[in-house]
């Protein structure tokens, strides 16, 4: 099991409200209003889905195909499936990114929030990704943006450990405990790069959108029309 998220489930949703000012329900429900709408049902699949506010979101949003949510943390799973008793057809699966159990063009849409930074080799999922869509299908992913000017970069991710040592200390008595925010953002290589990376994974169209800076671009990758 994941140490950091296992520790963190409990408290995993207080927190991204507070640290984003209650700004990323916002940012989330704006990253699912990008799912066009097909006529039919469209195939769902949240990936990293940790406590399951994406499906949440995409049910909110209209769509009522099936959706699964997957991610590998059970006491991620655990929240998400208390918090999504009684939706109807919302599923959680275990599983690792690195080890995506689909067939190929199983899905219309695939959501990730928060969860690429995550993954050592972010190439390979983005290739499972683009496998895992139908054609014309979208892949939505919401992250932090990495800022590009190295003072403003450093000001982000001092905010970042700062406020995420004093609400580790805080709710768990360890200022650690949320230190995993900016060391993921320093080894995450930034929006732009991974913006070509979906292009080499086969995205016939990849955009980005800031929902606020420096906080909440989003990928907005299209496999091409076949
Ligand atoms: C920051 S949380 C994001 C949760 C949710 N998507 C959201 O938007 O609030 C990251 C999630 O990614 C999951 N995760 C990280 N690496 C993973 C992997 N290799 N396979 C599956 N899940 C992974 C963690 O368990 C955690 O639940």
């Amino acid at each position: 099991m994941d140490p950091t998220f296992a520790a963190i489930s409990g408290r995993y949703d207080f927190m991204t409200r507070v640290m984003s000012f209650g700004q990323e329900q916002r940012w989330k429900a704006r990253a699912v209003s990008l799912i066009p709408k097909r006529g039919g049902e469209t195939r769902i699949l949240d990936l990293a889905s940790g406590t399951g506010d994406f499906p949440l979101h995409i049910r909110d949003a209209g769509f009522t195909a099936p959706i699964i949510g997957l991610d590998r943390n059970p006491k991620m799973l655990e929240v998400s499936r208390q918090k999504c008793a009684g939706q109807p057809h919302i599923e959680f699966l275990q599983g690792d990114l690195l080890e995506i159990p689909f067939k190929d063009q199983s899905f219309d849409a695939i959501t990730m929030g928060y969860g690429l930074r995550y993954v050592a080799d972010i190439r390979h999922i983005l290739k499972e990704v683009h496998r895992l869509l139908t054609p014309g299908g979208i892949f939505v992913c919401l992250d932090f943006g990495v800022p590009k000017f190295r003072l403003y970069r450093h000001l982000c991710f001092g905010y970042l450990l700062l406020l995420g040592t004093l609400w580790g200390l805080l709710l768990h008595g360890k200022g650690s405990t949320y230190w995993h925010i900016v060391e993921s953002l320093m080894s995450y290589p930034g929006q732009k790069v991974v913006k070509a990376w979906l292009q080499e994974a086969g995205f016939g169209s990849a955009g980005l959108s800031s929902f606020s800076q420096p906080f909440g671009p989003k990928h907005k990758p299209r496999t091409p029309l076949l």
